[in-house]
């Protein structure tokens, strides 16, 4: 046993504020241990007060051993302390680290999901990805038009009976021009043909895919906003055969070999000849259903050779240069190959529709 003063075992009292300092997990907890053993309600305080009943000498031999029991307990409250900041300070940054290689799993739901392209999109890039294999470059234009560009280059002249073929939205923006959204791709035909007669970049063999309007009301096979992919060669001694060599591997390159295609004759001003370009019903196989009307074909666009006075227009020589056109129906593509029996499910936007794609 140590020494006691004024009641109080002193060695006793180091070891335990030692003892309480080393157990301490927190700054906080270490902070109640100082003032547990060095406060003024403190043992330590209480012994510092019975020095004044001491005899002189009693308390300066008594005063040393306190003052050196208050260092000791100071210093090892202090060697606790570094310890326990160190813990403290590294609990915060464990609690507060960034995990990179956390998973989010896609069944918790999460605030973020990541979206895709629409099937729309992804079939556009598709039609353009074989035409690309096939030589042709992408090209677009305004979806807005005047009536130069939408009927009257593609030969189709003011009040011509044809024009009834494009039920159009027309814009009153008032004269001189008359300005419509565009009824089809085919006058990004007549921006190309322009850009490459100024520029002097003939032949041409691009494809054009864009948005299209038409006053239509919406049904299996029709929507009043859709899409095309428009084609045009411009080159030498273009014929028939180099059209219809271009539709047929196109269909078997895009909806696979057992699908069968059919050119039959059709008039459209901007082509002569012209046809429409049908392909087997995907959803009947042929059979006859609602999406095709019973006929078992499906109708994805018209084609021809470029009429010559297309060609005069725009002041290519129909004397040397010949060409070809085709249209297809971007959302028709869509639903023959994935066999979507009712177009209008492509614009509704029903999510469980749109994800599955
Ligand atoms: N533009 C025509 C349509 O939308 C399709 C077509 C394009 C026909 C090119 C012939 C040549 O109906």
């Amino acid at each position: 046993m140590g020494e006691v003063i004024g009641s109080v075992d002193i060695d006793h009292l180091v070891l335990a504020a030692a003892t309480a300092a080393q157990g301490a997990t927190s700054r906080t907890v270490l902070e109640a241990v100082e003032a547990e053993f060095l406060g003024k309600r403190s043992e330590l305080a209480g012994a510092h007060r019975s020095l004044g009943s001491m005899d002189e000498q009693a308390r300066k031999s008594a005063g040393a051993v306190l003052n050196a029991a208050r260092v000791q307990i100071q210093q090892a409250i202090e060697e606790c302390r570094v310890g326990v900041e160190a813990a403290e300070r590294s609990a915060l940054l464990e609690a507060d680290r960034l995990d990179l290689t956390e998973v989010v799993s896609s069944s918790i739901a999460s605030p973020v999901r990541r979206g895709h392209q629409h099937v729309i999109s992804q079939t556009q890039a598709e039609l353009e990805d074989v035409f690309i294999g096939m030589g042709f470059t992408v090209a677009d234009g305004p979806e807005v038009e005047t009536d130069w560009f939408n009927f009257e280059a593609l030969n189709i002249p003011p009040a011509h009976p044809a024009r009834g073929m494009w039920d159009t939205f027309y814009l009153e923006l008032g004269e001189p021009e008359t300005v419509v959204l565009r009824t089809h791709t085919s006058p990004v035909q007549i921006h190309l043909m322009e850009d490459a007669v100024a520029n002097d970049t003939l032949p041409i063999h691009a494809v054009m895919p864009g948005r299209c309007f038409r006053r239509d009301t919406p049904d299996a096979r029709h929507l009043h906003t859709f899409h095309q992919i428009e084609g045009l060669v411009i080159d030498r001694g273009m014929t028939f055969v180099d059209l219809a060599g271009v539709i047929q591997t196109f269909t078997t390159a895009y909806f696979g070999a057992d699908i069968s295609s059919r050119l039959r004759p059709a008039f459209f001003p901007f082509t002569e000849p012209s046809a429409e370009y049908e392909i087997t019903c995907t959803i009947c196989h042929g059979e006859g259903c609602r999406t095709c009307s019973q006929t078992g074909w499906i109708e994805l666009g018209g084609c021809g050779m470029v009429d010559p006075a297309v060609l005069h227009a725009v002041g290519i020589d129909p004397e040397e240069y010949s060409g070809f056109a085709f249209g297809f129906g971007i959302d028709r593509c869509a639903q023959m190959r994935h066999q979507i029996a009712d177009m209008r499910a492509l614009v509704e936007n029903d999510l469980r529709f749109v994800e599955q794609f």
